[in-house]
């Protein structure tokens, strides 16, 4: 029960690996609100976790995102651990990039997750913890990754810069960066068939030395550790969950 009488936020909690973080901080005494767009999936997880509570806000609108905290403000509620896990994947070659698709990524997985982080430190006090999801793609060459992998390594860069300027204050800011893991967000690409993301997930299987790929709770169990207290003395930490597909792959 590390997170008994903890407020735990998981924004992007609706599914995967968000989804397993959510489950697994309430588990172990956590009040969980927790954040997506897709309200069905939103209420089916908030439902099946004692306590939680969801809310549907698109990290990318940030006046929605304001709108969300004031409602945490109003209520008067601290947020003890923030768990900014919202992210869209996809893949596109340079040769066909389009602005429209960086911003839209970029939107999401960086401009959004940092100024959530901006936003929630307000309601954060000494001994609060955010825990950003990364990727190991922001840190290794996989082709049709530049937009993902830009957005990703971004967002490492402003990790560390959250735990600098905040460390003052007592909020500890790490990262858990994945390899490839079994959650919906394979199957989101839009522009890629069934056999063509089967033909993917064999490729990245066979990139991870541990010839798996990772599953969603095996990356809440890292989350989890880096927002508790046993990584008391641990920030600006980036924390890789990929069967050492960057290091030894
Ligand atoms: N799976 C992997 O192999 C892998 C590897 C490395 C890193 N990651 C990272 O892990 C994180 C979670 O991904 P996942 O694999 O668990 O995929 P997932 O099941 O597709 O989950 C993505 C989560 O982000 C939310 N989300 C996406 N866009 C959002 C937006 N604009 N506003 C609010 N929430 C939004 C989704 O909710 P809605 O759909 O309801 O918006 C969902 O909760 C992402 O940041 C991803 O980049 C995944």
């Amino acid at each position: 029960m590390r997170f008994a009488g903890s407020r735990v936020v998981v924004l992007g909690g609706n599914s995967g690996i968000g989804l397993a973080c959510a489950q697994a901080f309430a588990r172990e005494g956590g009040a969980v609100r927790l954040t997506g767009r897709d309200r069905a999936t939103i209420e089916a997880a908030a439902s099946g976790i004692p306590g939680a509570r969801g809310s549907s806000v698109d990290i990318s609108d940030l006046a929605a995102m304001e709108r969300f905290y004031e409602e945490i403000a109003a209520a008067d509620e601290r947020i003890d651990v923030l768990v900014v896990n919202a992210g869209v994947g996809g893949f596109a070659l340079i040769e066909e990039l389009s602005h429209e698709y960086w911003d839209q990524v970029h939107a999401i997985n960086l401009r959004g997750c940092v100024f959530a982080m901006q936003k929630a430190v307000r309601l954060m006090g000494d001994g609060g913890a955010i825990v950003v999801t990364g990727s190991i793609g922001g840190h290794a060459f996989v082709p049709g990754n530049v937009t993902y992998g830009a957005a990703k390594a971004g967002l490492a860069l402003a990790m560390r810069q959250f735990a600098g300027e905040y460390v003052s204050r007592g909020i500890r800011v790490n990262m858990v960066s994945p390899g490839p893991v079994e959650t919906p967000l394979l199957h989101r690409n839009p522009r890629m068939s069934a056999e063509a993301v089967d033909v993917l997930r064999e490729q990245m299987i066979a990139a991870v030395p541990m010839k798996r790929m990772g599953r969603p709770e095996e990356v809440a169990a890292a989350v989890l550790f880096l927002a508790s207290r046993e990584a008391s003395f641990i920030t600006a930490a980036n924390l890789f969950v990929d069967g050492g597909a960057l290091e030894i792959g």
